[in-house]
């Protein structure tokens, strides 16, 4: 049977500095959120069990603060869709952001590995559930009536991230990986640059970021500068000349 030719995948992780430009403050820089806030108290199942007002005020804060009206995708945001749009083969966001900003864009293909703002889940049915509003003690979960169980979908220190199947999938048949704008402090994320170089040989490895981060190493190729202006430029190139230096 013909089978039609696909060129190999592009598989692009991508952290919170690729927001950063959009006016989302990253996490670990010297003004990051966990310099203000300490995330033992509002990021842990250990922080709910012992304040879930706390938690829950905390993210309600932070959807409202993604709905800002000067918050907007970037750039960035934009290159990785048009690079979704434009290239033959299969592109995947992989993000670590729950941000809604990638989809804003025009991707398509996102995968919120750390959850995603607007969702939320019951601690006792499990069930998952696209909400807009403030999250409180007293909320009642609609699907058991469990009162008090509902928290943000979004995956704490400590918990396993979402979607890892469908995400190593990807990375093992991916001929490009590119690492946007993440630390690399938080794994698993960190380690895909690792896992593609065992699983997918002959993939080509870039990091963009900011600065040098600690897996540096870890990638065959680095360009450095903020996301609105490395990204545009290497999706440019990646479909006019291909990933090949
Ligand atoms: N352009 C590109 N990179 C940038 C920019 C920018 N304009 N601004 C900052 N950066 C880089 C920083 O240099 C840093 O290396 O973005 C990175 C952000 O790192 P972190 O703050 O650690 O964010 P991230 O890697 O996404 O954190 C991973 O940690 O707290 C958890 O769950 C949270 O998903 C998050 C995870």
């Amino acid at each position: 049977m013909h089978q039609e030719f696909l060129p190999p995948g592009i598989v692009i992780l991508t952290g919170a500095g690729i927001s950063k430009e959009s006016g989302i403050d990253t996490f670990r820089d010297k003004d990051g959120l966990w310099t203000r806030v300490n995330l033992e108290e509002v990021a842990t199942i250990e922080a709910w069990h012992r304040d879930k007002k706390k938690v829950l005020d905390f993210y309600n804060d932070t959807r409202r603060s993604f709905r800002a009206a000067h918050i907007e995708p970037n750039a960035a945001h934009r290159a990785l869709a048009r690079l979704e749009r434009e290239y033959q083969g299969e592109v995947t966001v992989v993000t670590q952001n729950i941000d809604p900003l990638h989809e804003q864009a025009g991707s398509k293909n996102v995968i919120h590995m750390h959850g995603r703002d607007g969702e939320i889940r019951c601690m006792i049915c499990s069930a998952v559930f696209e909400s807009d509003v403030d999250l409180s003690p007293q909320s009642v979960c609609p699907n058991c009536q469990a009162v008090g169980e509902l928290r943000p979908h979004i995956v704490w220190f400590g918990e396993m991230p979402l979607y890892m199947d469908e995400i190593h999938a990807a990375l093992e048949r991916c001929g490009l990986f590119l690492s946007i704008g993440t630390s690399g402090e938080v794994y698993p994320a960190a380690g895909f640059v690792l896992h593609v170089r065992r699983r997918a040989e002959r993939a080509h490895t870039v990091e963009l970021n900011l600065e040098a981060t600690g897996s540096q190493p870890l990638f065959h190729e680095h360009i450095y500068g903020p996301a609105t202006e490395v990204v545009p430029t290497y999706v440019e190139r990646v479909l006019a000349h291909g990933w090949r230096q």
